[in-house]
């Protein structure tokens, strides 16, 4: 199987002009947060934020397929005082552009930074927002289930008469549930919630999130050789896992020296992963 990672560098604006429609299986991605790191890779005002990256949803939504998914990983920042409504405004503006705003998932950080605000706590989550063309995408749901845990020896021990029943929700959602139900199993799906660590290990981007991030959206909303995209590449961590995963993928950042970084990155791996294989060149150098 031959997998296919491509580099591009530039304005993510102008670049997915080049993408095919429909091509997409899933956009991973953190755009620059407002106004966030602009010493470092420029950032855009918040009472600017849903104008500038308007024209680059809507190109999302032109090259991602039908049965595709969009996830974005963002948070709203603290502007005097409050927290500024940019992510809250940019959501119902990429509706009425025909985006549906399935879900929202939360990256809970497990080992963010202590520290002492005077009128709020240490931020230890950010959102990921799932956003579909169709009511109808695709989601490999088995791929990401998770062991059942210790809780459950002690719950299913000693079933009452009702846990053998199905338990219609008293509050009348026409959820139901018969608990014995789970005595049979080992693994059961998670939660909307992601429990995991800041990335320590990669030191090639100030804003990069760990490994385990794209790796669970890869694993739960694509299969091997489906195409990934991620728009704000940065040190391109969505772009090596995807690799790895043996997924196909595109990113892009408008700067040059991480795209020419993750080039080298994903020489790396392949030589690692297709020790016996001839490489593509062409397809992994940076083009402008
Ligand atoms: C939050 S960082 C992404 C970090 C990445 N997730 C990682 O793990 O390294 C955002 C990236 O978007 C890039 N960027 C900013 N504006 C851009 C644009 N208009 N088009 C493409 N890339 C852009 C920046 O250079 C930066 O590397």
């Amino acid at each position: 199987m031959k997998i296919f990672t491509k580099i591009l560098n530039g304005n993510c604006a102008k670049k997915l002009k080049e993408l095919e429609n429909d091509s997409v299986d899933l956009v991973f991605t953190s755009p620059p947060y407002a106004d966030q790191r602009k010493n470092t890779y420029g950032g855009i005002k918040p009472d600017e934020y849903v104008e500038w990256f308007l024209p680059i949803s809507k190109e999302i939504l032109r090259v991602i397929k039908p049965t595709g998914s969009f996830i974005l990983n963002i948070k709203e920042r603290v502007v005097n005082g409050e927290r500024h409504p940019y992510v809250l405004e940019l959501i119902l503006a990429m509706r009425k552009h025909g985006w549906l705003w399935t879900e929202e998932f939360i990256w809970h950080k497990k080992n963010s930074y202590p520290g002492k605000w005077p009128n709020r706590f240490r931020d230890s989550w950010e959102r990921l927002l799932q956003f579909n063309k169709n009511r109808k995408f695709k989601m490999y749901q088995e791929a990401v289930m998770v062991p059942m845990g210790d809780w459950a020896k002690i719950r299913l021990k000693n079933l009452s008469k009702t846990d053998k029943i199905r338990d219609e929700s008293k509050v009348g959602s026409g959820f139901g549930k018969n608990i014995s139900n789970w005595t049979k199993r080992d693994m059961v799906y998670p939660t909307n919630v992601i429990h995991t660590a800041t990335e320590c290990n990669n030191k090639n981007h100030s804003a990069a999130f760990p490994e385990s991030l794209p790796e669970w959206f890869i694993n739960l909303f694509t299969k091997k050789e489906d195409l990934v995209l991620d728009p704000f590449m940065g040190s391109g961590t969505t772009i090596k896992v995807a690799h790895l995963l043996k997924r196909n993928s595109i990113g892009i950042d408008i700067q040059e020296k991480y795209c020419t970084l993750v080039s080298t990155i994903i020489d790396q791996k392949e030589d690692l992963l297709f020790k016996k294989s001839k490489k593509n060149e062409t397809n992994k150098k940076p083009r402008g």
